[in-house]
């Protein structure tokens, strides 16, 4: 028997492979969150009467093992198990015998899944966030590098007012920390403990202390009633792809500036050749994909977002499979935010802008004259406005 569920009839291999998908592979990272909430659980049990000191010493030992040769990459969760769950009850009890089968006591996979999801995605966010921030660090660095750079400051991409690179990272430097802060909001959806609703609807019979696994995984509430719980599933799912999302739009438009800095024409910028790629037929193409892909990479992130948000619209209450589906989306928009965020600050600290080609527009000051015209001579800003327009278009042509 491979299924936790398994009583005898052989599984159709076309509905295994279907029903499990890739999910036994995306299971591969939440195995030491649903082994530190596997051991939380045990010790309530046995807290509660309900598993005997030796059994638990077994379990914790077994599963303390398993998470240490999973992390040497000594075995990996394989389809016959379905899901990661499944791969740890079945090797725990291969490794200490029937008192594997003591430890599912009390709990669904439901409640087992959405808590190693959120211990995960507890450490996520903590990481993503300080991702953005070395980031935005980046953007200082670069901005004290160019203290004395000019920069147009551009409207409708045309050359608008006087601003500077410290002042135009600043501005991303701003925003990506807002975001990162944002990221944080996320906390308060993965702050509840899923443990003991176990498939949506409790443990009947059973004396559960929630409040102790609680503790024990340090969640900041138990998470009620146990039917609000297969409810929420998708929920911080959706809200930290979207500020996934945001957060990699700002980056997006920043690449964007930098794409257009580093074109021929303007030659605002240089970057070294150990950041840029080459072409195949034109020798002397030096291209700047690393920022076209970070650019690029909000796309995905918004399509996660949707897929998130989408499988969850008009679910029916209580646990579907549907929901299993949210993971792909999750990890993928994740992942490619956490090569983005990697990558990001080195790319920024290679980067280097070229005086000499950065030429502002002298009509650029014409919004500081009229200004000036104000507080000299006390003027309506409007006749100060035509005054200095005036003065643009040249002589004889005042009006
Ligand atoms: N892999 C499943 C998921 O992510 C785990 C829960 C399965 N529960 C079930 N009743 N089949 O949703």
């Amino acid at each position: 028997m491979s299924r936790l569920w398994d009583k005898g009839t052989p599984l159709d291999e076309r509905v295994l492979r279907f029903t499990a998908g890739e999910d036994f592979s995306l299971d591969e990272r939440l195995i030491p969150y649903d082994i530190r909430a596997s051991i939380a659980h045990a010790e309530m049990l046995h807290a509660q009467g309900l598993l005997a000191a030796t059994d638990l010493a077994a379990i914790r030992d077994g599963l303390t093992a398993l998470g240490q040769a999973h992390a040497r990459g000594e075995w990996h969760v394989e389809l016959t198990d379905e899901d990661g769950h499944t791969a740890l009850e079945r090797r725990l009890t291969e490794r200490i015998g029937p008192a594997g089968g003591r430890v599912h006591l009390g709990r669904s996979r439901n409640d087992q899944v959405l808590t190693a999801l959120r211990l995960y995605l507890r450490e996520v966010v903590a990481d993503l966030s300080a991702g953005a921030i070395s980031v935005a660090a980046a953007l200082d660095r670069l901005g004290a590098r160019e203290q004395a750079t000019a920069l147009p400051g551009y409207t409708h991409m045309q050359q608008a007012m006087p601003s500077s690179v410290p002042l135009w990272a600043a501005g991303f430097a701003a925003e990506i920390r807002d975001d990162a802060q944002a990221l944080r909001h996320v906390d308060r959806r993965l702050g509840r403990s899923p443990l003991g609703s176990a498939a949506g609807y409790g443990a009947p019979g059973l004396p559960l202390d929630r409040e102790a696994t609680r503790a024990k995984l340090g969640f900041a509430a138990v998470h009620e009633p146990v039917t609000a719980v297969q409810l929420s599933r998708g929920k911080a799912e959706a809200e930290l792809l979207f500020h996934i999302t945001v957060l990699l739009q700002d980056l997006g438009r920043l690449a964007a500036d930098l794409l257009l800095f580093y074109t021929q024409e303007f030659g605002f910028v240089r970057l070294p050749e150990a950041f840029t790629t080459g072409s195949s037929i034109m020798p002397q193409k030096r291209n700047p994909d690393v920022f076209e892909l970070i650019r690029a990479r909000s796309a995905t992130a918004q399509a996660c977002l949707l897929e998130a948000l989408a499988l969850c619209a008009k679910l029916p209450s209580g646990y579907q499979r549907d929901l299993q589906l949210l993971k792909f989306p999750l990890f993928r928009a994740i992942d490619l935010t956490q090569q983005t965020l990697g990558l990001l600050p080195a790319a920024l600290d290679a980067l280097s802008f070229r005086p000499e080609r950065i030429r502002l527009d002298p009509a650029i000051h014409a919004a500081e004259e009229a200004n000036r015209l104000v507080m000299s001579e006390g003027i309506p800003f409007r006749e100060a406005y035509r005054r200095v327009a005036a003065k643009l278009k040249g002589p004889g042509s005042a009006g």
